[in-house]
This record gives C-alpha cells, sequence and structure tokens, in this order.
C-alpha cells in the first residue's frame, strides 16, 4: 500500500494521510479503529454506488465494531445541489449525529463535493473522509478540500475549503466504473503529465501499446503519481490564490466548450479538447515544439478522448462563454500554457484573433 501525507500550512492538526492500494477496506476499518477519533461514522453515498458497494463498505467497518450508518442521495451532477445537502443534514440529525461524527464520503467527484461540504456547514463542522470511487475522484477531487454544490447559474458556485481527515483510495473499485468514466480521469491524468510529469506520459502511451488501461499494477503508479503531484501543489496553494491555477491546463476552453455542448460532452472529453487548444496556443505564442503539442493530441486520442471540438458545435458559443470568463477573472482570459512539457505558466491574456484561430483550428 502506498501512504502519503498532506501538510497544510505546517499544521499538524491540518495534516492528513493519503492510502492507496488494492482491496484496502479492511486496513480501511483497522486504521480507523485504531485512531479511535470518532465514536461513529456516517456513510455518503449515491444510490448507484450504494447498490454496487455501500454494503460492503458499512461491514467491513462494522467488523472493526464501528458503528456506521448510511445515507444514500441521488447519483450525477443533477444531485449536487445546496438541496441535496439540506437533505443530508437532515438525515444526519434525524439519526442524532453530533460532533463526534465523521462523515464519510464514498463515491465520485459529487459524493465528495457535496458531503465535503455538509460536513463544513453541520454543526458548523464535522469531519470528512473520503473514500474516492472514480478515477476523477482518485486522482483529483478527493485531494486538496474543495467542496461545493452547483447553483442555477453554474457549477460550484457555493463551496468551502474544508481538508478531509484522511483519504482511502482503493483500485478495486475501479472494477465496476464504466470505461467512459475511467477516460474522464484520464484526462486529469494526461493534465498531470502536461504540467508537471512527462514521464507519466510515458507510463500512458506503454499502457495503451500493451491495452493495459485497467491493469492494477498501472492505475497504482498513475494514480499515486497524480495524488502526489496534487498534493504538492496543494501544500503550496491550498486557497487557489496562484500556483494552483496551474491545474486548469486545459479548462479554460474545457469549461466554454463544455457549458456548449449542453453537457452532452463529458467534463473529461472537455478537458481534453481544452488540452489541445492551450497546447496548440503553447506552440504558437510560447515556442512549445510542435512535436510536444502532437504528442499531447495523439495521446488523447489513443486513450479514446477527443482531441477536435465536434463539427456540430459552435465556435461563436464557445467563444463567447469565454469571454464570461474573462469578466469574471477582471478582464483578463487566464491561460494556463506550458513552454515545454512539465513546465507551466500562467498567461494573462490571450489576444482574441489568435484565440479564434485555435479554436478555428480544432474544428475537423
Ligand atoms: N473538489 C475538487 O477539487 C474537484 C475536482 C474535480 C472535479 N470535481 C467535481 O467532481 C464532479 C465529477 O466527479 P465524477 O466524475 O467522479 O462524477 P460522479 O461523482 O457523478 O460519478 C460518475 C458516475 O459514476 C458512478 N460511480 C461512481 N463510482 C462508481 C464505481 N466504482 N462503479 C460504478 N459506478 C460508479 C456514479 O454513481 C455516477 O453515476 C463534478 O461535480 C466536479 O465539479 C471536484
Ligand atoms: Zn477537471
Amino acid at each position: 500500500m502506498n501512504q502519503m501525507n498532506v501538510n497544510i500550512g505546517g499544521k499538524a492538526d491540518r495534516s492528513y494521510e493519503i492510502y492507496i492500494g488494492e482491496e484496502i477496506l479492511d486496513r480501511v476499518g483497522m486504521i480507523l479503529a485504531r485512531d479511535g477519533r470518532a465514536q461513529r461514522y456516517v456513510i455518503v453515498t449515491d444510490t448507484h454506488i450504494d447498490a454496487l458497494h455501500g454494503a460492503r463498505v458499512q461491514a467491513a467497518l462494522e467488523k472493526l465494531d464501528l458503528r456506521v450508518d448510511r445515507i444514500t442521495v441521488p447519483p450525477g451532477e443533477e444531485a449536487k445541489g445546496i438541496e441535496t445537502v439540506l437533505t443530508v443534514t437532515e438525515r444526519l440529525t434525524a439519526l442524532g449525529a453530533d460532533r463526534q461524527t465523521v462523515l464519510i464520503a464514498l463515491g465520485g467527484g459529487v459524493v465528495g463535493d457535496l458531503t465535503g461540504f455538509a460536513a463544513s456547514i453541520y454543526l458548523r463542522g464535522i469531519p470528512v473522509i473520503q473514500l474516492p470511487t472514480t478515477l476523477l475522484a482518485q486522482v483529483d477531487s478527493s485531494i486538496g478540500g474543495k467542496t461545493g454544490v452547483d447553483t442555477a447559474a453554474g457549477k460550484n458556485l457555493l463551496g468551502t475549503f474544508n481538508q478531509p481527515k484522511g483519504v482511502f483510495i482503493d483500485i478495486a473499485f475501479l472494477k465496476t466504473l464504466p470505461d467512459e468514466q475511467i477516460r474522464s480521469g484520464l484526462a486529469e491524468v494526461i493534465k498531470y503529465g502536461i504540467i508537471e510529469s512527462p514521464e507519466l506520459l510515458d507510463d500512458l502511451e506503454g499502457a495503451v501499446a500493451k491495452g493495459n488501461l485497467r491493469e492494477t499494477a498501472f492505475l497504482e503508479r498513475i494514480i499515486a503519481a497524480a495524488c502526489r503531484i496534487k498534493k504538492g501543489i496543494v501544500e503550496l496553494d491550498e486557497r487557489d490564490r496562484g500556483l494552483r491555477r496551474i491545474l486548469n491546463f486545459g479548462h479554460t476552453v474545457g469549461h466554454a466548450v463544455e457549458a456548449a455542448s449542453g453537457y452532452a460532452l463529458s467534463h473529461g472529453e472537455s478537458v481534453a479538447i481544452g488540452m489541445v487548444a492551450a497546447a496548440r496556443l503553447s506552440e504558437r505564442l510560447h515556442g512549445l515544439p510542435a512535436g510536444d503539442a502532437a504528442r499531447i493530441s495523439a495521446i488523447i486520442r489513443s486513450v479514446g478522448l477527443p482531441d477536435r471540438i465536434p463539427a456540430e458545435m459552435d465556435l461563436e458559443d464557445i467563444f463567447s462563454r469565454l469571454s464570461v470568463d474573462k469578466k469574471k477573472e477582471g478582464g483578463m482570459i487566464h491561460f494556463v500554457m506550458i513552454r515545454k512539457l512539465g513546465t507551466p505558466f500562467v498567461n494573462g491574456g490571450i489576444p482574441e484573433g489568435i484565440l479564434r484561430d485555435a479554436l478555428k483550428g480544432l474544428k475537423p
């Protein structure tokens, strides 16, 4: 089992461990029982994950004499709203959960974000542990303490920074995860490779060549590499004031494409397109070698993600959504660019004409 410490602000009480391994539920129970931090635990999960894994997770913890209850919420981004958080907190009250209770977020990014949020407001804050079940949650959303829910006006508009007390990554959960969701997580893994670790891209190319994208040893390696990169960035910039922005590589155009598609394109697919756009812009404006930009497109295609904007999509629609982003950021489109693989930086502004050209170039 892989283990790493996330050290926030040099403060022991805000630091936590990330554990990564396969079939580690028994160990999770033992670690929780040993730490003796809580009198009781409440698992929050979605109905879909609950049917696949809920009872098994609860039983593994109860075996260690831990007191455990389970709350379910509907699956999917549609459930990531304040009403669901209120339902969770009402259920917690009905269960008699008190400040000695710890929440366990068992699920993907949706469950992780909304449970983290519920934990940060219930009784002015109770601890939360992340037990991520999607590749995206295992490499990205379970680490770093961003919590939140969507409103009618947009995604993640309500939320808090609330670091978990621990993150337990069991790769065995991925066995039931559909390919489409694996690809979504791989988009973020490719992002980490581009901004920080070209070796991660070598590893991905090797696995694609062997047709091994679901192999345990490979998954464990890329998840550990991703967690190490993300935690290193979060340790330096917990509140997203500077460095953490490099994690948005591919996300500026990605978010615009995702919204313009009416969410028909997944986040991973949209970010894949956004990363190709960012690579092309980096090539044109900042001397990224053409071979590197081509390699990024090739890796994205090879895992089954798109590297082109779908023909039926309207470029002006995407463009106008980028301008909305611009207003939010005080007049500048903050673009994460790369000078070479592993060397990202935040570019304060890109001329509109060049941006338009780049998007046009991504039409098939
Ligand atoms: N907090 C952060 O730093 C951060 C970072 C990135 C993304 N996010 C958020 O994460 C969310 C997306 O997360 P996601 O992609 O994990 O989506 P998700 O949580 O909706 O999960 C995707 C689907 O997979 C199902 N599922 C989950 N685990 C499964 C398993 N092991 N087997 C079978 N099915 C399973 C879920 O029920 C759901 O239907 C977004 O809301 C996004 O805003 C947060
Ligand atoms: Zn993302």
